[in-house]
């Protein structure tokens, strides 16, 4: 029972359950003799209470918009055809497929987003991999920080997947596959930019998985309760968490190579 509410409240089996919530509230408020208005405003309010069950700024306004958007669509005398919704929502799960969902929506790592992580991570000529790499703008400033790297791509949408190819065929090796799935092992940095729920289950497949010293990088999300290793923060940026993993218990550093 409590896995099931869990995975109602996963996202976006969230915001589906409180779009239709407040489409059957519109319809019961109307059936029972309520206004138009009245009915309306109620499932807008509804969408705009449930924001509290997601994080994240973009969560909140698609929830909240939601309910308002399809009820603008289906609105009587609108321009629009109802088979636009179903049109839209069509070309978003070709785009993005709805594995990714859970994990990160499409935003790109900014331009310098990485400044200063070569310093705070000096690496000679590592692999790194960008775990789910989505246009290849991480890639790009991974590059800018690590010239001489081997930089890996994946990518689990096959648009973005051929977009990220696109511009980076030339110094990355790009392909289509699932970040959980495959083994971290042979990286000595893997950077992720996805949701705040990603990286407690990220740091756990890195230790598992990653040599001691190596780092699991992330754009913006922290694992909460865990301390970094380093942040790099400052106005106008987003932070970076960087995790490097830890020596096995008892072994000393000198005998590691
Ligand atoms: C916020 S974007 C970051 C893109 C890129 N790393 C950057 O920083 O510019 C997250 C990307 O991860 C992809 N993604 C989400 N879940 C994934 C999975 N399980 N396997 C592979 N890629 C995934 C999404 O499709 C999306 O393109």
């Amino acid at each position: 029972m409590k896995a099931l509410w869990l995975a109602m409240l996963r996202w976006p089996t969230v915001a589906l359950i409180v779009w239709g919530c407040a489409w059957a509230l519109r319809i019961g408020l109307l059936q029972a003799g309520a206004g138009s208005g009245l009915a309306t405003g109620a499932a807008v309010c509804l969408g705009l209470l449930a924001i509290v069950l997601v994080q994240g700024r973009w969560r909140r306004a698609i929830m909240a918009l939601g309910f308002p958007l399809s009820w603008l669509l289906v609105l009587p005398g609108s321009q629009l055809p109802s088979w636009l919704w179903l049109l839209l929502l069509l070309a978003l799960i070709v785009v993005y497929p709805l594995r990714a969902w859970r994990d990160a929506p499409w935003f790109p790592t900014p331009a310098d987003g990485l400044q200063g992580l070569a310093e705070a991570a000096q690496l000679q000529a590592p692999r790194i991999l960008d775990a789910g790499c989505g246009s290849g703008a991480g890639l790009i400033e991974l590059r800018a920080q690590y010239p001489d790297a081997e930089l890996v791509g994946i990518e689990w949408s096959v648009w973005l997947c051929l977009l990220s190819w696109w511009r980076c065929r030339r110094w990355a090796r790009i392909s289509r596959a699932d970040l959980w799935k495959m083994s971290w092992a042979d990286y000595q940095m893997v950077y992720i930019f996805q949701r705040p729920e990603t990286l407690a289950p990220a740091l756990e497949k890195a230790r598992e998985e990653m040599r001691p010293g190596s780092w699991l990088v992330s754009l913006e999300f922290s694992a909460a309760g865990l301390a970094p290793t380093k942040v790099l923060q400052g106005a106008g940026r987003r932070p970076v968490w960087m995790y490097q993993m830890p020596e096995p218990v008892g072994r000393s550093r000198h005998k590691r190579n």
